[in-house]
């Protein structure tokens, strides 16, 4: 490998056989917290970039600006970092400080947005987000920069459709009967979604939200602070999501993702954050109801060491 950028993917698919011993069903998880920077947005990061220099968008030695809860930022630092592109990460406070010391150390200026009043630490609102774009925008304007906008470009979609999706299935030969995945930008679960579908249209695919914030599947905005950092906005229009990928919706609380975490790490030895025990708590309400004996696959999205200034560990 010429560098780290060809070590991003090809991560492993391991069944969770000891949380589901006793089921009848099996989990796949595939293990996305061991690319370069610790998460799947690394996948996105390069594809992003790959597509942005081969369509003209991004000039030799141009800055690249992205709004990030910290994993596509680092995935983009060292992107970035590898192909001379100075980047620009545009964060909340409200996430852990974990992530922008691991960005500035990969090289990336970190500029980070204060949370609006009565935001918390650790859980970040649609509204803090809404600051933290406005922010973006004006970095971009002022940088003359390529905005790497993971909510709209499709280079977030490929990422997953070319390769994770198309991983999951070779890995586990096909066996697989349905999906889940904890929403951000939706780029995972429509990528992933459209490659299953592309593959076998009978696998099922759902959307996995936050208790009191699955404003996907219709539900009126009742716990916008959740705990699951990554996703769970609470934004009615994703672009990347395609509704005829959707077979479903699926709520996890914040006590159940956490536990589910807890659980993945003293069970099987994986040490993962929030949102990957927000997937692996679907994906067992899965196996529980109507996929009794089948296989689910979900993603483990990015390390638990990511989270070592949180309560996720105490
Ligand atoms: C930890 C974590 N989990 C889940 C997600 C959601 O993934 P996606 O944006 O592909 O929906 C993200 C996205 O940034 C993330 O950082």
């Amino acid at each position: 490998m010429v560098s780290a950028i060809e070590a991003i993917g090809e991560t492993p698919l391991v069944e969770l056989g000891r949380i589901t011993r006793g089921l009848h069903g099996r989990i796949l998880a595939k293990l996305e917290m061991l690319n370069p920077g610790f998460s799947k947005k690394d996948r996105i990061a390069r594809q992003i970039i790959q597509d942005a220099e081969a369509e003209g968008l991004l000039a030799p030695g141009q800055t690249v600006v992205e709004l990030t809860s910290g994993n596509t930022g680092t995935g983009l630092a060292i992107v970035c970092g590898i192909k001379g592109y100075p980047f620009v990460a545009v964060m909340s406070r409200g996430n852990s400080m974990e992530r922008a010391r691991m960005m500035s150390a990969l090289g990336a200026e970190v500029v980070l947005v204060d949370q609006c009043a009565g935001s918390r630490p650790g859980q970040v609102s649609g509204e803090d987000l809404k600051r933290v774009e406005e922010e973006t925008q004006r970095v971009v304007a002022e940088r003359h920069a390529f905005r790497a906008d993971q909510f709209r470009l499709q280079g977030n979609f490929r990422a997953h459709y070319l390769h994770t999706g198309p991983e999951i299935l070779r890995q586990s030969k096909g066996d697989l009967q349905a999906f889940c995945d904890f929403v951000g930008t939706g780029g995972t679960f429509a990528g992933c979604a459209a490659a299953f579908k592309a593959h076998d249209p009978s696998i099922r695919c759902y959307i996995v939200e936050p208790e009191g914030a699955a404003v996907l599947a219709g539900e009126p905005l009742a716990h916008p602070g959740h705990r699951i950092q990554g996703g769970g906005y609470a934004m009615r229009n994703l672009p990347l999501l395609r509704p005829e990928h959707i077979d479903g919706h699926l709520k996890v609380s914040d006590e159940e993702a956490v536990a589910a975490a807890r659980r993945l790490a003293k069970a099987e030895g994986i040490f993962a954050g929030f949102s990957s025990g927000a997937n692996l708590a679907a994906a067992l309400q899965l196996i529980r109801g109507s996929f009794r004996g089948k296989t689910v696959a979900i993603t483990i999205c990015d390390s638990g060491l990511k989270y070592l200034s949180t309560d996720l560990w105490p």
